[in-house]
C-alpha cells in the first residue's frame, strides 16, 4: 500500500503532492508554444456559439461547486458574461432561466454525481448548450455534454478532493481565457501575461508545500479547538469555503467560512478569547477591508491566521498573529496557490486528531444518489 502511496502516509498527501503535476498536464497542449494564446482544439462549440452566450450557469456538488464559484468570477472578469453557479441538488428545482443561448458548465471530478447528472440532462432538454469539466474520460458526465474539457488530474483516491479541484480550476482559467480570446473581452498583452503567470504556478505550488511544516505547526494547535472560522471577501471568499469544507470533512472540526464583511451581522458574536480564524487576503484591491474585518476579530480575542501573497505580507502581518504567505501571481490566479495551505492544514488537523484520513465517516467518493 506504500507503493502505491509513493511513499507518502497517506493518499492526501500524495494527492496534495502532485498538483505541480496535475497544472503541467491540464495546461500541458492548450497554451500555445508561445505564450501567446489558449489552444482548446477539443470543443466543438464554434465562435458563433460563443458569441451567441447570453448567460452562464456553472452547476455542480461540493468541493466542484467551490470550484465553480470561482469559475463565476473568472467567467465575469474575463469574458463579461453574466454567470450564475448553482449547487446542483437546487438547480433543477428553482426554475431556472435556461435557454437555448444559456451555456451549462457541469463541473465533477467522477462525473457519475447524480445531481450534477440530473442538471446536465435538465439543461439539455431546455437547449442549452453543456460543457462538462471532469476528471474521468468515460464518465457519464463526459459521455452526456455537448463539450468536455478534462482535467488530467490523474486518479483521485482520497476522499477529500484536492488535485481534482485545483485543475477545475485550471480549466476555468483556460476557458475562461478561451472566451476571452473570441469575444476581445482582454487584450494580447493580458493574454500573454495570465498565461505567463500560469506557467509558473507548479513551481509556486512547490515553494508552497516547502513550507508544510510552518502549517503542519498551526494544524496542531487547531486540532484543538472545536470551532473555528474562515473569512475572506471575492475569490477569497470561495477559498474560504473550500478550506472550511476540507477541514471539516476530514478533522471533523466544526468550521464556518463568511464573506468577511458579513460577520459583523451576526457570526462576530461567536468570536470570543482565543477563537481560531483563518483569514485570507490575497487581492490588493480588497486588502484595506479585509484588514478592517481582522480587527474586528482581534479586539475579541480571537486568534488571525492570515494568509496573503508575498507583496502584502508585511501590511498584513501589523494586525495577525501569524502569517503564512503565498507567492505572487496573477489577481485571478490566487485561489491556484492560497487553497494548498487550506489542503495541508486540513490534513495535519485531521492527522493530529487520529482520523482516517483518506476515509472520512460518512463520506463516499462519488455520491450516486440524489
Ligand atoms: C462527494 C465527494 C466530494 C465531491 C462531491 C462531488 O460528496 O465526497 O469530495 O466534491 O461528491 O463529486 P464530483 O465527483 O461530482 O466532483
Amino acid at each position: 500500500a506504500t507503493a502505491e502511496k509513493a511513499g507518502f502516509d497517506h493518499f492526501m498527501l500524495k494527492e496534495i503532492h502532485e498538483q505541480p503535476k496535475a497544472y503541467r498536464d491540464t495546461m500541458g497542449s492548450r497554451l500555445s508554444p508561445d505564450g501567446s494564446r489558449v489552444v482548446l482544439k477539443e470543443l466543438t462549440m464554434t465562435e458563433q456559439q460563443i458569441r451567441d452566450i447570453r448567460n452562464v450557469h456553472i452547476v455542480a456538488c461540493g468541493t466542484a461547486y467551490h470550484a465553480g464559484l470561482i469559475g463565476k468570477t473568472v467567467i465575469e472578469q474575463l469574458a463579461r458574461i453574466p454567470v450564475e453557479t448553482d449547487v446542483a441538488s437546487e438547480y433543477r428545482y428553482r426554475s431556472p432561466i435556461i435557454t437555448p443561448n444559456t451555456l451549462v458548465i457541469v463541473v465533477s471530478q467522477s462525473g457519475e454525481t447524480a445531481d450534477t447528472l440530473a442538471a446536465l440532462r435538465e439543461a439539455k432538454r431546455c437547449g442549452a448548450h453543456v460543457l462538462a469539466i471532469t476528471n474521468v474520460v468515460g464518465s457519464s458526465v463526459a459521455r452526456e455534454a455537448d463539450d468536455v474539457l478534462f482535467t488530467w488530474a490523474g486518479p483521485e483516491i482520497a476522499v477529500a478532493s484536492t488535485k481534482a479541484y485545483t485543475t477545475q480550476l485550471v480549466a476555468f482559467y483556460l476557458f475562461g481565457l478561451h472566451l476571452a480570446q473570441v469575444l476581445g473581452t482582454k487584450d494580447e498583452a493580458f493574454i500573454r501575461d495570465m498565461i505567463a503567470a500560469m506557467k509558473s504556478l507548479p513551481e509556486q505550488v512547490e515553494a508552497i508545500l516547502g513550507q508544510s511544516e510552518a502549517i503542519k505547526a498551526a494544524a496542531e494547535d487547531m486540532s484543538k479547538h472545536d470551532d473555528l472560522f474562515f473569512i475572506g471577501r471575492g475569490v477569497d471568499y470561495a477559498v474560504s469555503l473550500e478550506g472550511s469544507l476540507k477541514l471539516k470533512e476530514i478533522s471533523y472540526i466544526h468550521s464556518e467560512a463568511y464573506a468577511a464583511g458579513e460577520l459583523k451581522h451576526g457570526t462576530l458574536a461567536l468570536i470570543e478569547e482565543n477563537v481560531p480564524v483563518i483569514a485570507l487576503a490575497t487581492q490588493e484591491d480588497l486588502l484595506e477591508k479585509t484588514v478592517s474585518n481582522i480587527k474586528e476579530v482581534t479586539a475579541r480575542g480571537g486568534k488571525v491566521l492570515g494568509i496573503t501573497s508575498e507583496r502584502y505580507a508585511q501590511e498584513l502581518a501589523k494586525s495577525v498573529n501569524t502569517v503564512f504567505t503565498i507567492p505572487q501571481t496573477h489577481a485571478l490566479l490566487t485561489p491556484a496557490l492560497a487553497v494548498i495551505p487550506l489542503q495541508l492544514l486540513a490534513y495535519y488537523a485531521s492527522l493530529a486528531r487520529g482520523n482516517d484520513v483518506d476515509k472520512p465517516r460518512n463520506l463516499a467518493k462519488s455520491v450516486t444518489v440524489e
